[in-house]
């Protein structure tokens, strides 16, 4: 089991806020006015601190080759000319002992030169190091904390000339009170203003104590969460929790996310590019958490991408407040120092999100048109207020958005559009091998310019067919106006489960100007052919599952990490050979076509945690009806059934809610039996 702080309050916090955003309709929200608590006066960190810490990529391998190569690097590759000026040191550079006189000893072995010599060299590169403690009696990894050492602490880190100090939350001894929160990091605080030595203070007590109220009077930055990993999961839960705490950032005083996990390979590049964008948009630290030396050139473009870091530090100071919500969805807006202000769009969801806004929501001064700098094409578009684009799945769309009377030299902001009767899951589209499906393509202009002569084209895999069932042309599309176009798709009677492609295109003339074309790559997905008879579901191919900690496992329990990693499924003592282990919120959707009559099935808590807790719904949904509901089942309820008519149905969805924390969700579909003509 992984260890109960700081990684439970994340996944209870982010339980409540997957279902919070589940159920909530697209809701608009209105800015609250911001009470910032009074910034720490150490006039440190007026914009939020960027540099590397190792802890993400190395944990405890840390050493003075480490930092001082990294620091090298900041150099040699632009990091340092973009902004990024700390090097950090994490956890697990000392030794377990103090010394007999009492102080933090720098492990000989990891730092010959001790802390000292590192600082020195990495001070001679106009670079700045920062280094690591902990407010209790050991650090995580049971090195000797500084509780009760602050002063000594203190005044060796000044002495060794450090720039930067951590200071975590293990083995506090701390009874929980916001009183003891504060006394142990103002205790540190303290000290550390009395060496004289300007050190930036970042509070990481993993947002337990709502530390947004009061710790900017203490330090420059702290943590508002439990440790971040390199996933999906673990990005999406945090950005919930850091966004709404907006109100209380301000310079020399910052929300801390986390560090940076863009570049260590669990994510994909929209997915770190949302990671990026967000801390930017969110005005948070941005420390680099890769191994720089092998950061490929598709990461080094991410973090060095000067119109979003330009968004981050921006003099300002504003953390981008979420103005409108809903549905998987945030609308970002973040006021810049030049009246400018810099919109995220930000979509949680497994299939692509058209979103909007206008540049009245987002508090711009009326204008004849805006102009909007995509930060991460570098093209800047027109438009007459709204601002709107399709955001892929776990995508941003990040734009930097000013008030224009010389609109003319931009293209027209536009969208390309598809809507599609039979698409369910991540994909645009989906569609069974050997079948014909149709779907609509809608161009819109948010422009000042109309577009002329606009042509619509597809493009479809060898083997498919595509072809227009409307027109696909049109003369004019006027500002806000938009076209449609009905398609016909067909795939081969060959095609295997997966996604395909097809290209849409839209080429049109504004003003003036040549025509320029925008294209859009809709996923189009084969479904898996439904079986005969009567089969255990778990040997039936999905067309989806999502899962809240690690996959699902078929005819296994839930391991929480690894594909594989569970046991034989079990409930009350009953042990089932077939059926599928989950870990709330899941959802797993299959394609039946309408040829299933119905699902048999028992559901219950993994005996593996029958004696720690687990708290579940168990529902199933035929389209988009729910047919079947547990209710509350915890991790002592008896086994029990569901059955679920099909008759007619075209998908099946199994879904398991986390009804509120997702502590021990250990939810087992265990037996699940479908009946199929
Ligand atoms: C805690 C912190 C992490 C890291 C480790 C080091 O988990 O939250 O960021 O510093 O300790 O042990």
């Amino acid at each position: 089991m992984r260890r109960s702080t700081p990684p439970t309050r994340a996944r209870w916090l982010a339980g409540l806020m997957t279902a919070a955003l589940a159920t909530g309709a697209c809701a608009v929200v209105s800015l609250v006015a911001a009470t910032p608590a009074s910034a720490l006066a150490n006039g440190l960190a007026k914009a939020p601190p960027m540099g590397f810490n190792d802890w993400n990529s190395f944990g405890c391998a840390v050493d003075e080759q480490l930092i001082e190569q990294t620091a090298d690097y900041f150099v040699s590759s632009g990091l340092k000319a973009a902004g990024y000026n700390y090097v950090n040191i994490d956890d697990c550079w000392l030794l377990k002992a103090r010394s007999a006189d009492g102080h933090l000893v720098p492990d000989p072995v990891k730092f010959p030169h001790g802390i000292k010599g590192t600082a020195d060299y990495v001070h001679s590169l106009g670079l700045k190091l920062g280094i690591y403690e902990d407010a209790g009696t050991k650090t995580c990894a049971g090195y000797p904390g500084s509780l009760g050492h602050e002063q000594t602490d203190a005044n060796d880190f000044a002495a060794w000339g450090v720039d930067y100090l951590k200071y975590d939350n293990c083995n506090n001894q701390s009874n929980g009170s916001l009183a003891d929160y504060k006394a142990r990091y103002t205790a540190m605080g303290d000290a550390l203003k009395k060496t004289g030595r300007p050190i930036v203070y970042s509070i990481c007590e993993w947002g337990v104590n709502d530390p947004a109220t009061w710790a900017g009077d203490i330090g420059n930055l702290w943590r508002t969460t439990g440790d971040i990993n390199d996933s999906w999961g673990s990005l999406k839960s945090i950005i919930a929790q850091n966004a709404p705490l907006a109100q209380y950032a301000q310079p020399g005083a910052w929300n801390d996310p986390d560090m940076l996990e863009v570049g260590n390979g669990h994510m994909t590049d929209t997915e770190y590019k949302t990671h990026f964008g967000l801390w930017a948009e969110m005005a948070a630290p941005l420390l680099i958490g890769t191994d720089l030396r092998k950061a490929t050139p598709a990461t080094l473009s991410i973090l060095l991408n000067k119109d979003v870091i330009a968004i981050d530090q921006d003099k300002l100071g504003v953390q981008g407040q979420v103005i409108a919500q809903g549905n998987g969805t945030m609308v970002f807006n973040k006021p810049l120092k030049n009246g400018d202000r810099a919109v995220a769009l930000y979509n949680s969801n497994d299939a692509a999100a058209t979103m909007s806004t206008t540049a009245a929501q987002i508090g711009l001064t009326r204008s004849t048109a805006y102009s909007l700098k995509d930060v991460w094409s570098g093209t800047t578009t027109e438009t007459a207020g709204t601002i709107s684009a399709v955001v892929p799945a776990h995508g941003t769309a990040l734009y930097r958005v000013k008030a224009v009377s010389d609109y003319r030299k931009f293209a027209p902001a536009t969208t390309l559009g598809v809507t599609s009767p039979s698409s369910y899951t991540g994909a645009d589209i989906g569609i069974a091998a050997g079948a014909t499906t149709t779907f609509a393509s809608t161009i819109s202009d948010y422009g000042r310019d109309a577009l002329t002569d606009v042509r619509l084209t597809a493009d479809a895999p060898d083997g498919w067919s595509v072809a227009a069932t409307s027109a696909w042309s049109a003369k004019r599309v006027k500002t806000n106006g938009s076209f449609a176009t009905g398609w016909s798709l067909s795939s081969p009677a060959s095609a295997q489960p997966g996604n395909y492609g097809v290209t849409l295109t839209a080429s049109y003339a504004y003003g003036t100007h040549r025509p320029v074309a925008v294209t859009r790559h809709v996923v189009v997905q084969i479904v898996p052919t439904p079986p005969h008879g009567s089969v255990a579901l778990s040997d039936v191919t999905w067309v989806s599952a999502t899962n809240g900690w690690g996959p699902v496992e078929k005819d296994l329990s839930n391991g929480e990490t690894a594909a594989g990693d569970g046991k034989p499924i079990s409930i009350r003592g009953t042990v089932y050979p077939k059926g599928l282990g989950t870990n709330a919120q899941s959802d797993i959707v299959y394609y039946v076509g309408g040829k299933c009559s119905s699902l048999t099935t028992d559901v219950g808590i993994d005996d593996e945690v029958a004696t720690k807790g687990g708290d579940v719904l168990f529902q199933i949904f035929a389209d988009d009806a729910k047919v079947a509901d547990s209710g509350k089942i915890t991790n002592t309820s008896a086994v029990k059934s569901l059955t679920a008519n099909l008759t007619g149905v075209t998908w099946l969805r199994l879904h398991v809610d986390p009804d509120g924390a997702t502590t021990y969700d250990h939810g087992d579909w265990a037996g699940p039996q479908l009946t199929c003509s």
